[in-house]
């Protein structure tokens, strides 16, 4: 199984975002969390901000929505060229629709689940999917510590794909540091935010690779 490492720039220095993303040029994504003060209670920027950094970053962007009414504003960032669109279960009416639509226009489409949120409903839908975001952390800011009681929906989720040809990634949000990184590679995550534990690193790039070895140790 393939191992992805998706810094998140929220604990990055915003003020010189175009040198924080030279400093994880060895990453596979970068995660870029959009949050409305509404959806959470935090908000950090918007559509000219990620094709800002869309225009001058050499990763894919991770766009991760922290919004409400994801239906309407989710398939804007997929025309302005994000790699994947990920939008929040609990913020869309129709994650069916919005999923297809972001994927008609082009990027991967996403579906997030917050920590008190069963999977169980989604299992069926994953064809719709080309990743899931399992929150490790309630969603809204970085620097929080990692709920490891939500990895039972990574075998959930792992088992359902099982069963199927189906190439989905399980990604994971909050508190990933190099041990807690084990702990959800073992439970069968794939793909990995890691932001506080990056961008508060000596040498992002270093802790990008250290994460990566703790991964694929422990990976299936
Ligand atoms: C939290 C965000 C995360 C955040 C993770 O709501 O979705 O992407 O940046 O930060 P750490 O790794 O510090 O928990
Ligand atoms: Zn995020």
């Amino acid at each position: 199984m393939s191992v992805r490492i998706s810094p998140s720039i929220l604990t990055a220095d915003f003020a010189n975002l175009e040198t924080e993303l030279g400093r994880i040029a060895n990453a596979d994504l970068v995660h870029v969390d959009v949050m409305d003060n509404h959806f959470v209670p935090n908000l950090t920027f918007g559509p000219r901000m990620v094709e800002s950094l869309q225009a001058v970053s050499t990763l894919p962007l991770d766009v991760h929505l922290m919004i409400d009414d994801a239906d309407r504003w989710a398939p804007g960032y997929a025309e302005l060229g994000a790699y994947s669109v990920t939008f929040h279960a609990e913020a869309a009416a129709d994650v069916v629709a919005t999923a297809r639509r972001i994927r008609e226009i082009g990027a991967r489409a996403g579906i997030a689940v917050k920590p008190g949120t069963p999977i169980e409903p989604y299992l069926e839908l994953l064809p719709e999917f080309d990743q899931v975001l399992v929150m490790t952390v309630e969603p809204g800011f970085g620097g929080q510590s990692f709920m490891a009681e939500v990895m039972p929906k990574l075998g959930l989720l792992r088992n359902a794909l099982k069963r199927t040809e189906l190439d989905v990634w399980l990604q994971v949000d909050g508190g990933i540091t190099e041990e807690t990184i084990a702990i959800a590679a073992e439970a069968g995550a794939d793909t990995f935010v890691a932001g506080s534990s990056v961008y508060g690193a000596g040498d992002p790039a270093a802790q990008v690779d250290a994460l990566r070895v703790a991964a694929m140790l422990k990976g299936h």
